[in-house]
């Protein structure tokens, strides 16, 4: 740790834990003590650690071919793209590397489709307490002023409505306006779901003047929620998607999905990226993408209704958690302490959990959970508070 510090760039805040191997929904610290892990690397080890389907797949594609660059096809990335649009509303995929550069690459197609149309429109409008990442983009993007403090000037057209206010978002709709862009489940700032009124209606006023829907479900996509995408549980449906995090079970990954039509706005050389797609990671999401459709999503929706009950119970008995909310295997409790006392606490008593926020906790398991790992961690997360 010592030399993490020494050599790495300051810019997280680590807990002093230094984990070395994992087995489904546990990891080992290196002197082996055992932690349960309902953080799964900030709602990315979909699969759990270690999964044989998974790292067999990995193992058997280095082997094989790791990159190529888009300079050529191959087959996986091929596959993946198939698998994306077959269960889900869009046409054409877009592969990069992480959250922030599926949003970037959403930005761009947005702002590239208006400017085809030779409209002059450019604005985009995302949401107060939103997060879309730390590249520039992305971070204009995100509507929390403490991560943009620093870095002004920021990219230019970009404004924030009230998240779960329609009447915010009319009021700053112009002729300029070309795309919305928000979290059906508002995820780092709190686990927030949208109200289903809320988003039919974004969707109509997008109908209305003619502007792109981009939901960013990098952390509420890929299962994460009980169904591939967080829109379909809504039955509204975005021009764009952007996912990332759980999509290749942790191997990075990010995709940009698009219909048809917003698809147009992208032609050979408007956007690209090295590593994006590449074999490797493509593997990997083929696998989460099979596991997804072929009854995991069912245990999302079984241990997700589990998990919000057991917290119901804790809320019931503790005064400091003030509500529970998130949907699926992506839930909160709000608190009125500090999360990172109690997080650090469950560290303490072999519990690992992500706080979003000062005052929130969030639960994103592997999707793998099982019961008996759920009374586990409402025994520990009982007794650490
Ligand atoms: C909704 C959302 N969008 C984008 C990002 C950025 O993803 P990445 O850290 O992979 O760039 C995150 C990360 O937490 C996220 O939750």
């Amino acid at each position: 740790m010592e030399k993490g510090m020494q050599y790495i760039m300051n810019t997280y805040s680590r807990f002093p834990l230094k984990l070395v191997r994992g087995e489904g929904t546990y990891v080992y610290d290196e002197n082996g003590k055992k932690y349960l892990d309902f953080a799964a690397g900030i709602a990315v080890t979909s699969l759990g650690h270690a999964n044989k389907k998974l790292t067999e797949a990995i193992k058997s594609q280095a082997e094989k071919l790791l990159h190529i660059s888009n300079l050529y096809w191959n087959e996986p990335q091929i596959t993946l793209a198939e698998k994306l649009v077959k269960n889900s509303a869009f046409d054409k995929v877009f592969f990069c590397n992480s959250g922030a550069e599926s949003v970037e690459a959403a930005l761009k197609l947005a702002r590239k489709y208006a400017s085809k149309s030779g409209s002059g429109k450019y604005e985009i409008i995302a949401m107060n307490n939103s997060f879309h990442g730390r590249t520039l983009g992305a971070i204009t993007a995100t509507g929390q002023k403490k991560y943009r403090e620093g870095l002004a000037p920021l990219l230019p057209g970009i404004i924030h409505a009230e998240f779960n206010d329609i009447k915010s978002l009319e009021a700053l709709i112009t002729d300029k306006t070309c795309a919305v862009l928000l979290e059906p489940v508002q995820g780092e700032s709190g686990i927030h779901p949208a109200d289903k009124d809320y988003l039919v209606k974004v969707r109509e006023l997008c109908n209305q003047n003619n502007l792109l829907l981009i939901f960013d479900e990098v952390q509420c996509g890929a299962g994460r929620c009980g169904s591939l995408f967080a829109h379909e549980i809504y039955g509204v449906y975005p021009d764009i998607a952007v996912m990332a995090k759980g999509l290749a079970g942790g191997v990075p990954i990010g995709a940009m999905l698009a219909t048809e039509k917003a698809a147009q706005g992208f032609k050979p050389g408007d956007h690209a990226s090295t590593f994006g797609g590449n074999p490797l990671a493509t593997a990997a999401a083929n696998v989460v993408m099979d596991e997804l459709t072929g009854g995991l999503l069912s245990n999302v929706k079984k241990q997700g209704e589990y998990l919000t009950l057991k917290l119901k119970e804790l809320a019931a008995k503790h005064k400091c958690i003030t509500e529970v909310r998130g949907l699926g295997l992506m839930l909160g409790i709000e608190l009125n302490v500090p999360a990172k006392d109690i997080v650090a606490k469950c560290i303490e008593n072999g519990l690992l959990l992500v706080s979003a926020g000062e005052r929130v906790i969030r639960f994103v398991p592997p999707l793998t959970v099982s019961k008996e790992e759920i009374d586990e961690l409402a025994g520990i997360l009982d007794s650490s508070i």
